[in-house]
């Protein structure tokens, strides 16, 4: 866990690769969401450089392995293979005491994760058009959704998010 002040904005790079699915989170949406859903404390997947928390787990500490037990989470994970057991972690962590996991996912409604996992989610909110990640030009090539996972196993709210 690091604990300490966030690079700042000049200093920190977004990153962007398609190839390794680190699609890193608009700073805009991300305020959007910390304002509605957070303040959030714990960005479980992320580096030194792409962090939107000052608590943050990197890939050699692999944020799958923590405890995220007492955090409001924000969670953009890798969208490789791989994926499915981020959003297991986001719910299972998310019935501890005072944890709240926020996911932002790609909206695969097709797949196992999102029936096992996501249709018991607290709140859904699917995004209106295509997010631009990191420091592309261009839309991201597949939908996306906000996850909201709260302890509770009852979908309760789902609808639309303006990016
Ligand atoms: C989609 S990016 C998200 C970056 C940033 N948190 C954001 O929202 O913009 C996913 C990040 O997870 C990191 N990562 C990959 N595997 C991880 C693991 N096992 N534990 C923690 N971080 C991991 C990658 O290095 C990458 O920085």
């Amino acid at each position: 866990m690091h604990w300490g002040p966030q690079m700042d904005k000049s200093t920190q790079k977004t990153m962007f690769s398609s190839k390794t699915g680190n699609w890193a989170t608009p700073q805009d949406f991300f305020d959007k969401l910390n304002w509605r859903f957070g303040p959030f404390t714990l960005d479980p997947c992320a580096s030194t450089h792409n962090t939107k928390c000052a608590n943050f787990f990197t890939e050699s500490e692999n944020g799958l392995e923590k405890d995220w037990e007492g955090f409001t989470c924000f969670v953009n994970p890798p969208y490789g293979r791989g994926i499915d057991k981020w959003i297991e972690k986001g719910y299972n962590e998310a019935k501890k005491s005072h944890t709240k996991v926020v996911m932002l996912i790609p909206a695969r409604t097709d797949t196992k994760y999102w029936h096992n996992y996501v249709m018991n989610a607290s709140e859904i909110h699917f995004v209106k058009g295509r997010l631009k990640f990191g420091d592309s030009e261009n839309p991201a090539p597949f939908p996306s959704a906000v996850v909201v996972f709260d302890g509770g196993n009852e979908l309760w709210r789902v609808e639309g998010i303006n990016r």
